[in-house]
């Protein structure tokens, strides 16, 4: 049977070679902490591993022969600046480990690290004695201790490596690959001395150890003892590059470094008289990199983003679609109504209308208005095309409103003044921006001074509240109210939208309007033999007093715009978690507000609406000038350390279609300050507390930059 191996620390450099060097003799399983990768061939799972339970219960899983373990926190100035990350990672991490190696008597290969000795010696053996003058060094040295108290047969490895890195995550070899290919210069130190080996190289000769039965420590390094500065200058010659372009430096010329041992070269007699072989020299190591680049972990690890939303689905979710696809029918059948009425209890709301998306909410709210040519609608231009789009739909006029700095929502002291310096308006289509509902008891004062309908687009608010403490969407203050269940908001139907209002006459002309403008001649029962008085074609539709078993009669022009029993199926479901959602989005927005709180050149926005909002999207604002970073290049940065990010939203004037219709960013001065600075950062029920941390770090790492 093959062999079980399992690496822990899984997007490192080293991890993620080693599973590619080993995937064709073993079956491999890669243990990652934050980052998602794939990798073909090599199976992935994910832990924190954060105590001994957790070491057990992941090895009880996966029951592998050999463990090795490469995660750890190997940034010198991280060290440094965070002891106590240090030793949770280097020190604690790899005690729990050991010991669940040793109780499940699992082979455990600890990775540890040639930066252990500063004395004034070179290729120090496994019998010189350390002396760490980092944080570091010391984790490092404290690590391999507790693993060789804790588990008799590890083999702890001394080793500093080299080969291809994912885009992520540079090596030392990319780093003066891909400088030297760009046409940069760049400055080694020429009085740093080490022994690198090429990953492959040492995956060889460890899994050589493993199998012979060795344990204890074991230097796996190459013969060949150079500076950082010849390593540089032999890898450039192998690669035909411009030797000229690297810079001899001393490591003293570096102010602000943390300390670092000048020589870090290690002996591999003892590794070489155990397995009686020979290291490659680096020459031919060099070569075997330059082949390897293909095929190598660059052009394969494949880094999964983090999106800036998503949906969540669980098994509950997939039985009650599965439901409706084996019995139930699958369009107009009871589901929608079962969604409609769970929308609108929750709400707060008489009545719901389920519809294909929220466009299509929006599009059938102005219909029902009967809004038209020559009407004006007031709405805020910080929206998805959407909110317009559906005004223009009618041919109406959308009178943009500028957004107030702190909510980002319609600016009500500016409504009003578009409302007088306009004849038109007919209706207010205010947006709850990101979740945080605007101040509808104002705009209802507004409406009602001026006799003016009011649509509440609340696409990324279901669950917000109103200052009242009652729930969007109840309609107190509006006459309609559309949401959108596309994946990335409060509930997922895949597509989806809702209509819900108070009035009875709108639920009427809605629901028809949604199918084409047709009526069976009995709204409250369709199918009911019993016509209702709202039939225009009396006799055509009754029979001897009955309505006729085939009659349908088309009252609008409609369209249709109706939901699946199939949609509503899992659109019913995720209804029962939407508070567990909305709970843990605000959780979630309130750890990035602590996590950026003073943090220069960021700014959480609409953190005053932490107890209101649904918080659909989590913004921020960065001052990119200040940082000297494009907003684009700051995203890309991002999305190279797997973070995805977005812009909500390019102000809808902004559109070349708006332009063409003579609308102007100028006129809106608020919403192009925010455009210019803002980015929404990843929020969703299923963000891990690691995935929210990775964000965090990358973040204040891009800010520091
Ligand atoms: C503010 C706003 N209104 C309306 C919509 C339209 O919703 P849907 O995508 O379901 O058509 C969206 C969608 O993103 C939105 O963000």
């Amino acid at each position: 049977m093959q062999k079980k191996v399992l690496i822990t620390g899984g997007s490192g450099l080293l991890a993620a070679n080693w599973a590619l060097s080993i995937c064709d003799k073993y079956e491999v399983i890669l243990l990652l902490h934050h980052k998602k990768i794939s990798l073909s061939g090599v199976n992935i799972d994910t832990a924190s591993l954060n105590n001994l339970d957790e070491c057990l219960s992941i090895l009880d899983k996966h029951q592998p022969d050999v463990v090795i373990h490469t995660a750890g926190l190997t940034s010198v100035e991280k060290c440094e600046l965070n002891p106590n990350l240090a030793q949770e990672v280097n020190v604690d991490l790899a005690k729990n480990i050991a010991t669940a190696c040793s109780s499940q008597d699992v082979k455990l290969v600890h990775i540890s690290t040639d930066h252990l000795f500063s004395s004034n010696q070179e290729l120090f053996s496994e019998q010189s004695t350390p002396s760490p003058i980092n944080n570091y060094a010391k984790t490092k040295l404290k690590g391999e201790q507790k693993v060789l108290e804790n588990c008799k047969n590890a083999l702890v490895i001394r080793t500093n490596f080299f080969g291809w890195g994912a885009k992520y995550r540079q090596s030392f070899s990319d780093f003066i690959l891909n400088n030297l290919k760009d046409g940069k210069s760049i400055d080694l130190f020429q009085d740093v001395f080490f022994t690198p080996i090429l990953i492959d190289e040492l995956v060889g000769k460890v899994h050589q150890l493993i199998n012979t039965g060795f344990n204890g420590i074991f230097n796996v390094v190459s013969n060949e003892r150079l500076s950082k500065y010849e390593f540089g200058v032999k890898l450039a010659n192998c690669f035909n590059l411009d030797i000229d372009l690297i810079n001899a430096i001393s490591i003293n010329d570096k102010e602000n470094l943390v300390k670092r041992p000048k020589d870090m070269s290690l002996s591999n007699v003892k590794l070489c008289q155990a397995l009686d072989c020979k290291v490659a020299n680096l020459d031919e190591q060099f070569q075997s990199l330059k082949e390897q680049e293909s095929s190598s972990v660059l052009n394969q690890v494949i880094l999964d983003i983090i999106p800036y939303g998503k949906h969540y689905i669980d098994e509950d979710d997939i039985c009650s679609v599965v439901d409706v696809l084996r019995c139930g029918m699958l369009t107009q059948g009871p589901k929608v109504a079962e969604f409609e009425n769970k929308v609108a209890n929750y709400v707060g709301a008489k009545y719901g209308v389920a519809v294909s998306n929220g466009t299509a909410a929006l599009h059938l709210a102005c219909m029902a208005l009967e809004l038209g040519k020559g009407d004006e609608v007031a709405t805020s231009p910080n929206t998805f095309v959407a909110t317009s789009n559906s005004i223009l739909y009618i041919d109406a006029k959308p009178v943009f409103v500028d957004i107030d700095s702190s909510t980002l929502n319609i600016d009500i002291n500016k409504l009003e003044q578009t409302i007088l310096n306009s004849s038109n308006i007919k209706a207010i289509f205010p947006i709850h921006f990101a979740g945080l509902p605007c101040d509808m008891e104002k705009i209802k004062q507004l409406a009602d001074k001026y006799n003016l309908a009011v649509v509440e687009d609340a696409a990324h608010a279901l669950g917000a509240i109103y200052s009242d403490d009652s729930k969007v969407g109840n309609c107190q203050y509006s006459d309609m109210t559309c949401f959108s269940f596309h994946p990335v908001k409060g509930i997922a139907a895949g597509e989806g939208g809702m209509i819900t209002t108070n009035d009875a006459l709108l639920y009427r002309k809605l629901t028809l309007l949604r199918s084409h403008g047709i009526t069976k001649g009995n709204f409250e029962f369709p199918g009911v033999s019993e016509a209702d008085d709202s039939l225009i074609n009396k006799n055509e539709a009754l029979e001897n007093g009955e309505l006729k078993r085939w009659y349908y009669e088309m009252q609008y022009l409609g369209y249709n715009y109706r939901i699946t029993d199939i949609q509503c199926a899992l659109a019913v479901s995720q209804m029962d978690k939407v508070e567990l959602f909305l709970e843990r989005r605000k959780q979630i927005a309130k750890h990035y507000d602590q996590a950026f709180e003073s943090y220069s050149n960021i700014k959480p926005l609409q953190t005053q609406g932490r107890n209101q909002s649904s918080h659909h999207i989590y913004v921020v604002s960065i001052d990119f000038a200040k940082i000297g970073m494009s907003r684009h290049q700051f995203m890309q940065k991002l999305a190279e350390q797997g973070i995805g990010s977005q812009v909500h939203y390019i102000p809808v004037v902004n559109q070349p279609y708006y332009q063409e219709l003579g609308y102007e960013i100028e006129q809106f001065p608020t919403t192009n300050a925010y455009y210019q600075n803002t980015l929404s950062i990843p929020l969703y029920y299923g963000l891990s507390n690691a995935e929210q941390k990775l964000v965090v770090s990358s973040i204040k790492e891009l800010l520091n930059k």
